[in-house]
């Protein structure tokens, strides 16, 4: 069994700690719930207040753009199931949306605690916004934190999702700024030129030795 001082500081590549924890769909068990998607798991600092209630609800409004993704979407704080029931109603009202995706209750901190959420020089009591993303091996593939007086960017964690499927699916990278469409880059491990010839059947340009660029291949 892992405890939360040795899984705390988790990096990338390292497996997501499984848990069983209460949330607004009832008894929820992480790696199992998830399945074979992709998971993020972003907690926010506390119900009933502003800027989680529009990142609650933004999260909701790109329930499409998740699925489309094969993207499963978890939330926590440290807040009870009864009170995410009640403010999930004003986050319904106010940002004109359908929150249907669950949240977990985590008033003991357990979750938050495996999961390095809490920042106790930023708040000892409540958990900052992180993010997860987890693949469908349970691997942590990004970890992002922010503050509590800063909403996070649901198009970025969309982007880098896009930009992992892609790197997973065709063996490129991605560039600075990249969105859907843009070139891509071949890393430069990449060097005999048959698996050039089938990994890059649209071709690819040298910019220098190391640096070669190739159009995104599933477009
Ligand atoms: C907010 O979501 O608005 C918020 C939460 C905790 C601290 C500051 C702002």
């Amino acid at each position: 069994m892992t405890t939360a001082a040795e899984t705390a500081n988790l990096r990338l590549g390292d497996t997501a700690p499984d848990f069983i924890a209460d949330s607004t769909i009832g008894k929820l068990e992480f790696h199992k719930w998830l399945g074979d998607s992709w998971g993020v798991f972003f907690s926010h600092p506390k119900d009933f207040t502003p800027v989680c209630t529009t990142e609650l609800g933004e999260a909701a409004k790109r329930s499409a753009d998740f699925k489309k993704r094969n993207v499963k979407v978890l939330a926590l704080s440290v807040d009870s199931v009864a009170s995410h029931d009640k403010w999930k109603g004003d986050i319904e009202e106010t940002q004109k949306c359908l929150v249907d995706y669950p949240i977990v209750g985590d008033g003991s901190k357990r979750v938050a605690n495996l999961y390095g959420m809490i920042h106790p020089n930023a708040s000892d009591s409540f958990t900052v916004r992180t993010v997860f993303v987890v693949d469908p091996k349970k691997k942590i593939r990004l970890t992002m934190t922010y503050p509590a007086s800063t909403g996070r960017n649901f198009d970025e964690i969309l982007r880098v999702i896009d930009a992992l499927q892609l790197s997973d699916a065709h063996k490129v990278a991605t560039p600075v700024n990249w969105q859907d469409g843009d070139d891509c880059i071949i890393p430069p491990a990449i060097q005999d030129p048959e698996e050039l010839k089938t990994n890059y059947p649209k071709g690819f340009k040298t910019i220098k030795p190391y640096f070669r660029v190739t159009p995104q291949p599933n477009k």
